[in-house]
C-alpha cells in the first residue's frame, strides 16, 4: 500500500509561474490545502536565472501603450500567436508590476524615483522592467516571501512528480517520489497546475539549469493532454563560451553591439531598422549565417563565436546595470566586459511550444491547468520576445491560481480515486526503470539525445537532418539503457536522471515530427529547404498525442482578432 497525502490543489514546479498561482489560489481561499510539489528547492527552480526584464507598459504618459505591446508581440510570433491571448497579457501586466512591488520587488529607478525600463528586442518602446540584470531572483525571493504569509501554502522541496493520476474524466491526483527519502507516494487532488518550466535542457548548448528537463511536459503528455508547437524553440543570441550561460539582451538594450571579425556591426544587413535589438530568431540567424559565411571568430574550444561589445559603456554603467553578466563572464569565460568583448553564439533559451492550453490556462483533462513555459496558450506563436516570458509565468500563475481554487470550491465533485493506476505507476517505474537492466549507459543517451538535437534542430534546420535526427532518436528509443546503477533510497539522482531521460526522448520525437512535418520557415524554425513562410498552408498550431507507437500530430487553428498576418521587417 502506498503511502498517501493529499492537497486540494496540487501546484508542480516552483518557478515564478508556481508561486505566483500558490499566492492566487490562496488569496482566493484561505481553506483550501495548496500542496507546492518540486523536484528543486525552491530558489534553485531555474525562473532564479531570469536576468533582462518583466515586460509591462507602465510609461503611457511617456507615450508607450497595450495596443503597441500587443501588436509587438503578435509581429515578434510571426504572427502564429493567438491575438486574444496576447491581449490578454499585454491587459494585464501592468498591474502585476505595481503588485509585485507592493509585495516587495526592488525594481531598478529612474533617476526621478520612478520604475525604469530598458529596450529589449522586438519592441517599439522600452518596456522591460528591471532590477539590475538579477530579475528572476528578485522576483522569485518577492514570491517566495510573499508565499510565507499564507498558512494554507505547503512546499514539498525536491519531490519528483512521475504520473498525472485521473480517472478518465477528471483529474484525480499525481504520483510522486520524496527524494530525500526515496518513498514513492500518492498525492491526490482535486486541481493541478502545471508549473514545471521549460525543457532546454534537451539540447546540449543551452542556458538552462540542470534539471530542466521534459518531466513536466512528459506526464502531461502521457496523461493524455496535447503537447503544442513543440517544434518552435528559441536560440537567444548570447550564450558566453564555452558553458552557454546566458548574457541578457539587456547588455544589447543598455546599447552593446555584436560584431563580426571585420569588426561590424554586421545586424545592420539583417534588421537595420533594429540594428541589435531585432527579435531574437533574427539575430540568431543572422549570427549564424556570418559565422557560417567565415565572419565569425575561432574560440579556443574549436567553435565559432561573434562578439558582444560592451567596452563603450564604461565600467561605472556596466557595474551598475549589468553587474550580474559582468560577475558571470569573468567568472566562467575570464574576460571582464569593460575590458575585452564577450564570446558569444546562439544558445538553446525558451521553448514556444508546451501543454496545450486554452486562454484561461486550462488542459485537456477537468482540473488541470497549466502556467509559464511548461504551457503553450499561444501567447508567444513561433517567437517569443525577450521579457515576455516572466510577464507571461506572472499574468498566468495568477489566471490559473484563481480559476483552480474557484473550481475547487464551486465545481469539483468527488469521484472514485484510480488505485489500480497507482499500481500500475508503480511498476512502470520500479520494474521498468529502477530494477531494469542493459549495457547501454543512460548518461551517454542523455548526451547523445542532446547532441542530436543541436546538431540536426537548431537554428537553421532541413529536412534531411530532421529525418536524421528522428532516426537517431527512435534508435535510442530501442536501446536497454533504462536502468539505475545506483540502489540508494535516499537522494537517488541517478534514477531521477533516467527518469528524466525517459521524458527527453519523447519529448524530442515530438519536436523533430513538427519539425519536419512544418515546411516553412516561420519564427523559430527557419528551414533552408523551405526559406520563406507559407501562411496558406501552415498557418496553425501542431499538436501532439501520446501513442505509445509514435505520437499522433494534428492541427488547430490560430485565432486572430485583429491584426491580419503581414510579412515581418525590422
Ligand atoms: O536576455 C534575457 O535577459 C532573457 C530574457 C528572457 O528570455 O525573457
Amino acid at each position: 500500500m502506498t503511502d498517501s497525502i493529499e492537497y486540494d490543489l496540487i501546484i508542480a514546479g516552483s518557478g515564478l509561474a508556481g508561486l505566483r498561482a500558490a499566492i492566487e489560489a490562496a488569496q482566493k481561499n484561505s481553506k483550501i490545502r495548496i500542496g507546492v510539489v518540486a523536484k528543486t528547492q525552491v530558489m534553485r527552480s531555474h525562473s532564479v536565472s531570469a536576468e533582462g526584464g518583466t515586460a509591462a507598459v507602465i510609461q503611457e504618459e511617456e507615450g508607450d501603450t497595450i495596443e503597441s505591446h500587443i501588436y509587438d508581440t503578435v509581429k515578434g510570433s510571426d504572427f502564429l500567436a493567438d491575438q486574444d491571448v496576447a491581449e490578454r497579457l499585454c491587459q494585464m501586466m501592468p498591474n502585476e508590476i505595481y503588485q509585485l512591488e507592493h509585495w516587495g520587488m526592488p525594481w531598478s529607478r529612474k533617476e526621478n524615483g520612478k520604475i525604469d525600463q530598458r529596450n529589449f528586442g522586438g519592441y517599439s518602446f522600452a518596456r522591460a522592467t528591471y532590477a539590475i540584470d538579477k530579475v528572476g531572483f528578485f522576483e522569485m525571493q518577492t514570491l517566495y516571501d510573499t508565499c510565507q504569509k499564507f498558512d494554507n501554502i505547503e512546499f514539498l522541496n525536491e519531490w519528483f512528480i512521475t504520473a498525472i493520476i485521473h480517472d478518465g474524466k477528471q483529474f484525480c491526483g499525481v504520483t510522486a517520489i520524496e527524494l530525500s527519502s526515496g518513498s514513492f507516494y500518492t498525492i491526490k487532488g482535486k486541481a493541478l497546475i502545471i508549473a514545471t518550466g521549460g525543457a532546454g535542457r534537451i539540447y546540449s548548448y543551452s542556458t538552462y539549469a540542470l534539471s530542466s528537463t521534459p518531466d513536466g511536459l512528459d506526464m502531461a503528455y502521457r496523461a493524455g493532454m496535447a503537447l503544442k508547437d513543440m517544434e518552435f524553440v528559441q536560440f537567444h543570441p548570447t550564450g558566453v563560451l564555452p558553458s552557454g550561460i546566458l548574457i541578457t539582451e539587456g547588455a544589447r538594450g543598455e546599447g552593446g553591439y555584436l560584431l563580426n571579425k571585420d569588426g561590424e556591426r554586421f545586424m545592420k544587413n539583417y534588421a537595420a531598422g533594429k540594428m541589435e535589438l531585432a527579435p531574437r530568431d533574427i539575430v540568431s540567424r543572422a549570427m549564424m549565417t556570418e559565422m557560417s559565411e567565415g565572419r565569425g571568430f575561432n574560440h579556443d574550444t574549436g567553435v565559432q563565436c561573434m562578439k558582444l561589445d560592451l567596452r563603450h559603456l564604461g565600467d561605472e554603467k556596466i557595474k551598475a546595470k549589468l553587474g550580474g553578466i559582468r560577475e558571470i563572464s569573468i567568472k566562467f569565460s575570464n574576460i571582464d566586459p569593460a575590458e575585452e568583448p564577450i564570446d558569444v553564439r546562439p544558445v538553446c533559451h525558451y521553448m514556444m511550444g508546451g501543454i496545450h492550453t486554452n486562454i484561461d490556462g486550462a488542459a485537456e483533462l477537468q482540473g488541470v491547468w497549466a502556467a509559464g513555459e511548461a504551457a503553450c496558450n499561444s501567447v508567444h506563436g513561433a517567437n517569443r520576445l525577450g521579457a515576455n516570458s516572466t510577464s507571461e509565468c506572472i499574468v498566468w500563475g495568477k489566471i490559473t491560481g484563481s480559476i483552480a481554487a474557484d473550481y475547487i470550491e464551486k465545481e469539483y465533485n468527488e469521484s472514485q480515486f484510480p488505485g489500480h493506476l497507482v499500481v500500475a505507476e508503480e511498476k512502470r517505474i520500479y520494474d521498468g526503470i529502477f530494477r531494469g537492466s542493459g549495457e547501454v549507459n543512460p548518461y551517454e543517451v542523455k548526451q547523445e539525445i542532446s547532441d542530436t538535437l543541436n546538431d540536426k534542430a537548431y537554428v537553421f534546420r532541413n529536412e534531411a537532418d530532421l529525418i536524421s535526427g528522428l532516426k537517431k532518436i527512435r534508435e535510442l528509443k530501442t536501446k536497454t539503457w533504462k536502468h539505475v546503477d545506483d540502489k540508494a533510497k535516499e537522494y537517488n539522482t541517478n534514477f531521477s536522471n533516467v527518469m528524466e531521460i525517459d521524458s527527453m526522448i519523447r519529448v524530442a520525437e515530438v519536436l523533430l515530427i513538427g519539425a519536419i512535418n512544418r515546411k516553412e520557415s516561420r519564427g523559430g524554425h527557419a528551414r533552408t529547404d523551405y526559406p520563406t513562410r507559407d501562411d496558406a498552408n501552415f498557418l496553425h498550431h501542431t499538436l501532439a498525442y501520446y501513442d505509445p507507437n509514435e505520437p499522433i500530430m494534428k492541427k488547430h487553428p490560430v485565432t486572430i482578432t485583429k491584426y491580419k498576418p503581414v510579412e515581418r521587417k525590422y
